[in-house]
């Protein structure tokens, strides 16, 4: 096993997966008896290794037949750093957000279940998916987030415990198995991860979040969630 990569690591493997993405001012309602997952691309950097774990991912979720999955990747979005005075928490729907982020909003609207695909940063998640939240508030609240990272020796582990902090003041439900890719340059290959048992613990995650998924979309239609 080689130690970690230093700051970039070397580029990944461009693989880049074909999904859609809402266009701007589209509706997005869910319909139907599955639990509508949203599966975001957290790193928006040139040459990221990002969509390689996303793609498989989406493969396995899609697989696993408890969710409508759909991918959310923050590379299609200009997200600003500079947010209006208003916090979104107090001023709900009335949050003025730039035209160019509603089809990134409606897609968190609809969602019921997260996965949050993320490398590490500094010992952190990137820029570009805090900004993703901090622009939200009510989009996930009551909503249960996963995680799948990858890095470095310790696998994006940093970068997932400060979401976990981050998206507990947003009262969301955070789960606690998630998948953690270590030194991913060695441990992938031609777009799959080399461990045998890497789509057993996708099934486990997935499993963990469509309960939690089916039991808060109903505990939200039942009853306002009181945050
Ligand atoms: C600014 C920066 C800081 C990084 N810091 C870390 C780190 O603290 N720990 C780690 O394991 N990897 C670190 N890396 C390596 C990244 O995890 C690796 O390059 C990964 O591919 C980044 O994901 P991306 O290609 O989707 O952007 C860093 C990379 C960058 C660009």
């Amino acid at each position: 096993m080689r130690p970690a990569a230093g700051e970039g690591g070397p580029p990944g493997t461009i693989l880049r997966p074909v999904w859609l993405s809402p266009t701007p001012g589209q509706i997005v309602e869910n319909m139907s008896e599955n639990s509508k997952l949203v599966v975001v691309v957290g790193s928006v950097r040139a040459e990221r290794f990002g969509p390689v774990v996303t793609s498989w991912f989406v493969d396995q979720a899609s697989k696993h037949g408890g969710f409508d999955v759909e991918v959310l990747d923050l590379a299609d979005f200009d997200i600003p750093l500079a947010l209006p005075a208003a916090s979104p928490k107090h001023a709900g729907d009335s949050y003025p957000r730039p035209a160019g982020l509603a089809a990134l909003t409606a897609l968190l609207e609809a969602a019921d279940a997260f996965v949050l695909v993320t490398p590490e940063y500094n010992h952190s998640y990137p820029a570009s998916l805090k900004a993703a939240i901090d622009w939200h508030f009510t989009q996930w609240v009551a909503k249960p987030v996963a995680f799948v990272s990858y890095g470095g020796a310790a696998g994006g582990r940093h970068a997932v415990l400060h979401l976990e902090n981050v998206l507990t003041e947003l009262h969301a439900v955070t789960i606690r198995d998630g998948l953690a890719f270590p030194n991913y340059f060695v441990n992938w290959d031609a777009g799959q991860p080399t461990d045998p048992a890497a789509a057993g613990y996708a099934t486990t995650l997935l499993d963990q979040l469509a309960w939690w998924a089916a039991a808060l979309r109903k505990a939200r239609a039942e009853n306002p969630y009181p945050g």
